[in-house]
Parts: structure tokens; C-alpha cells; sequence
């Protein structure tokens, strides 16, 4: 670690006692950024960690649905996004009563797949469709979705949670790919949107082909983010944090990591013997990387960003969210 790295670390360690700061960061922060957090995680512990922490200020390491959430859980702390623009262009793929954004091309089919709605649909005209169908919403969305939604999930809860629900049917946004894993793994009739991310959507069946030959003897794991027919020829699907647990738990010694590759530091870290490969070397969200040890200090001096949202919003929004946290 360069000398100027470590002084902006110890400086934060101080801001953060005095403030009576946690910090809390997503398994895809920059290395330097995940080791001056008090926590690192995935989305669903994450937010388990912010709805029970005691302290006056969360500073949140990641994008702005997950600082959102922890102010929808915690509104009395003081909630900072460190950079305004980290933003998950998914959550911006559905909107409440407006059109989404209109797609022209849609990677990795040649017709756009049966389930997509026309580009005039939104939250409310969907649900209208299929009246009563519960609402399950990816904690990959705006605060006012979470709002019109009947529960929320994540990548490692989504089976539990559709399972959870009364009924044949769900109605599940916005990530088609995390839809249709849902629907792989459950009888309900999963009912998807056409949102994406566009990190994990690159990876084709051609990568997992090129990894394997590369690494025979690894193990490939997956993030439900990542296209079907990639999933369905991983060893493991899961969460971020799931891919660690197995690895840690794995007897095998060389793991391919099918999602972003800022995870690739706590898998190294917290298993030394054993060897992890990317499974695309682009696969870096350039909104988790906008965070540094710089905005985090700024953060701290000028409390920005403060991440509030409105009471009308946020108490149907923290209902989908308890909704999916009582869930074990
Ligand atoms: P996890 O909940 O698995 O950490 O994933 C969050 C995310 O943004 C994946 O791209
Ligand atoms: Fe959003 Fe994808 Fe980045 Fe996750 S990796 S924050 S889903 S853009």
C-alpha cells in the first residue's frame, strides 16, 4: 500500500469515530475502498446490516438504490452516497407511470423474447394487466418502485421470496435474466420485465466455453444477473456473497468468478491457497468503481450526498423491504 493510500485510510478512520460513523460497502468496491469499511456484503446483507446497526451516519460504499434503501430502513441517520453519479442504469429500466427507456437492440436474441412489453408499459400498466398478481421487486430499483411493490428480493433470496407469495403467479422486475432464473427454480408462473445489467449481460456462452478450456479444473460460478443459458452451464448460481461462501466451503482449489470482478478481492483475501480467474476480464461496473477513499473523506467534511426520501414513498417502499427481511 503506497504511503498517501494508508494516510487517507488512517484519516477516515478518524472522520468515521468522530462522526460515530459505520461504513458499509458492496463486494464490487475498489480493494482500497472494501478495506476501510466496517462491513462489506452483499445486497441482501447489506441491507440487514443497515436496518440494525446503531450508530449516527451510515456512509454507504456503492450505488444509489442501496444507500436509498438503508435511508427507507434507517430514516433517522444521517444516510451519504459519496458519489452522486453511482447510479445502476438497471433500476432506471422501469418506471412507475412513464414509459421505460425504448431498447432497439436486445444482445443475444435474434427476436426480442416472448415476455417483453411493449416500451409504452409501465409499473402501473403491467399491474393493471394482471390484477392481484403480487409484485415482487429486485432491490435494484428506484425508492417509488420498491413503493408500488408488494415485496422486494435480491440475488439470494429471489426463490424464497416468489415461493413466499400467495397465488400461481408473480410479477417480478425488472431483471429479465434473475426472472428467468426465478422461473427455472420455481412452479409459480413467473411473469418478467425486459431490464438487464448490462455487465453480467455481456457474458455468452462463447466466455464460459474459453474459461473452461482455460481453467479445466476450476469451478465455474455464476451470478443470476448473467444470461439463462451462461447460468445453465455454471456449477453454482448465486449471490455475491454466496460465491464466497462456496468457494470458502468448496474442496475444489480453483474457482472461475462469473461476476464483477471487484468480488475477486475477498475471494483472494479470505481464501489465500486457492485461485480465482475472472470470467470475463471487462466485467467492471463503472458506477461501483465511482467511489474512492477521496469521496468517502469528502463525504465526511461536506455530508454529501444525503440520501433522503420522501414519506410517502418511503413507508410503502420499507414494507416491501421488511416484507423480504423477515424472510429467513
Ligand atoms: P448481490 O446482491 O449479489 O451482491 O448483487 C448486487 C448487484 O448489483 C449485482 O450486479
Ligand atoms: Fe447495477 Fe450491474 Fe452495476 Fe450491479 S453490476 S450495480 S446491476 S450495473
Amino acid at each position: 500500500m503506497s504511503p498517501e493510500m494508508s494516510a487517507l485510510q488512517e484519516q477516515i478512520l478518524k472522520l468515521k469515530e468522530e462522526k460515530r460513523a459505520i461504513i458499509l460497502a458492496h463486494n464490487y468496491q475498489r480493494d482500497e475502498v472494501q478495506d476501510i469499511a466496517d462491513f462489506v456484503g452483499d445486497s441482501l446483507e447489506l441491507s440487514r446490516r443497515a436496518s440494525a446497526i446503531d450508530c449516527n451516519m451510515i456512509v454507504f460504499c456503492g450505488v444509489n438504490f442501496m444507500a436509498e434503501s438503508a435511508s427507507i430502513l434507517s430514516p433517522e441517520k444521517t444516510v451519504l452516497l459519496p458519489e452522486r453519479a453511482a447510479l445502476c442504469p438497471m433500476a432506471d429500466m422501469i418506471h412507475v407511470d412513464s414509459p421505460r427507456p425504448v431498447r432497439t437492440s436486445f444482445p443475444g436474441f435474434d427476436n426480442p423474447p416472448p415476455y417483453v412489453f411493449p416500451p409504452e408499459y409501465s409499473l402501473r400498466d403491467i399491474k393493471k394487466k394482471y390484477p392481484g398478481v403480487p409484485v415482487v421487486a429486485y432491490v435494484n430499483t428506484t425508492a417509488d418502485i420498491k413503493a408500488e411493490s408488494d415485496i422486494c428480493c435480491t440475488s439470494a433470496n429471489v426463490v424464497k421470496v416468489v415461493e413466499s407469495l400467495p397465488g400461481d403467479e408473480v410479477i417480478c422486475i425488472p431483471d429479465k435474466n434473475l426472472s428467468l432464473w426465478a422461473q427455472r427454480n420455481t412452479k409459480k408462473r413467473v411473469i418478467a420485465w425486459d431490464g438487464y445489467c448490462n455487465i453480467h449481460e455481456r457474458v455468452t456462452t462463447h466466455d464460459v466455453e474459453a474459461a473452461r478450456a482455460a481453467y479445466p479444473n476450476a469451478l465455474l460460478m455464476a451470478h443470476p444477473e448473467c444470461r439463462i443459458e451462461v447460468l445453465e452451464k455454471a456449477d453454482h448460481v448465486t449471490s455475491t456473497s454466496g460465491m464466497l461462501r462456496f468457494a470458502k466451503s468448496s474442496s475444489a482449489r480453483e474457482f472461475i468468478v462469473g461476476t464483477e470482478i471487484g468480488l475477486m478481492h475477498r475471494m483472494r483475501k479470505e481464501n489465500p491457497e486457492k485461485l480465482f480467474y475472472p470470467l470475463r476480464k471487462d466485467m467492471i461496473c463503472p458506477n461501483m468503481k465511482k467511489t474512492t477513499l477521496k469521496s468517502v473523506i469528502r463525504a465526511f467534511q461536506e455530508n454529501t450526498y444525503l440520501i433522503k426520501v420522501p414519506e410517502h414513498i418511503r413507508v410503502p417502499a420499507k414494507k416491501a423491504l421488511d416484507r423480504m427481511l423477515a424472510i429467513k
